[in-house]
């Protein structure tokens, strides 16, 4: 009997970057995510499908067992939380920054410094760490449009280039972390499936050492 090994990746930089690392365990998918409407992928591996999410929702498939392994930005896996995934290997993708940005030297109008944000957990985490109080904005993107209509003093969201914050008039102002993207592995997959993923990880992880 197959045991099928799932793969939880989302759309985009993620599925892109993760290709040639797949491509090295000699894992290639039959469909491109970007023209096909298939949420499940086959690959070229009788026993290895593709299922294709929000990047937001791989810890949640994975914590589950509906996918047996993801790819997940550091950041995701912040704002998750939680004790319940592996994390076997930083594979070096998608790197960026989680920072506090606004415009340089501004004064705030209100009592509590305003953040908006999509990382709440994170953001209330890094300022609680502080001792400041803040008001915590919920957003689901674009959060560099908030300080420019007076929706908040602040962001907390990720930075590569720093192109999208200058674009706008705004700075990066506080590094809160080192982002890249990891592979995380569900527990009881890791037990009953031991080596199958073992030694899928290992292929990942000479595919990332490789690259370095
Ligand atoms: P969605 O588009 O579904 O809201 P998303 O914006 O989080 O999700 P992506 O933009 O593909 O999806 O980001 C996936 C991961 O890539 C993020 O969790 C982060 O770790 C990293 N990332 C995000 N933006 C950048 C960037 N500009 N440069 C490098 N890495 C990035
Ligand atoms: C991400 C992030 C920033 C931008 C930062 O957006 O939310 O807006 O990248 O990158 P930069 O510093 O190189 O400009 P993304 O491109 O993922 O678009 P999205 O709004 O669709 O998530
Ligand atoms: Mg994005």
């Amino acid at each position: 009997m197959v045991t099928m090994l799932k793969i939880a990746l989302s759309k985009g930089r993620i599925f892109k970057e993760t290709l040639p690392l797949l491509a090295h365990a000699d894992i290639i998918p039959i469909d491109d995510p970007e023209t096909s409407r298939k949420l499940i992928l086959d690959t070229n591996q009788a026993d290895v499908q593709l299922v294709i999410i929000r990047a937001t929702d791989v810890p949640t498939y994975v914590e589950y067992g509906a996918a047996d392994i993801g790819v997940a930005g550091k950041d995701v896996l912040m704002e998750y939380g939680g004790e319940e995934l592996y994390e076997p290997v930083d594979l070096q993708i998608a790197r960026c920054r989680l920072m506090v940005a606004g415009f340089p030297n501004a004064i705030t109008h209100h009592k509590r410094l305003r953040i908006a944000t999509k990382y709440i957990n994170c953001t209330q985490r890094y300022y609680a760490q502080r001792g400041e109080q803040v008001e915590v904005i919920k957003l689901y993107g674009s959060m560099e449009l908030a300080p420019l209509v007076g929706l908040a003093d602040r962001i907390v969201d990720v930075v590569d280039t720093g192109n999208t914050l200058r674009a706008n008039g705004l700075e990066p102002l506080e590094h809160i972390a080192d982002i890249s993207s990891r592979l995380v592995v569900n527990k009881a997959t890791m037990k009953m499936k031991h080596a199958q993923v073992k030694a899928f990880i290992a292929k990942i992880q000479e595919a990332v050492n490789q690259r370095q």
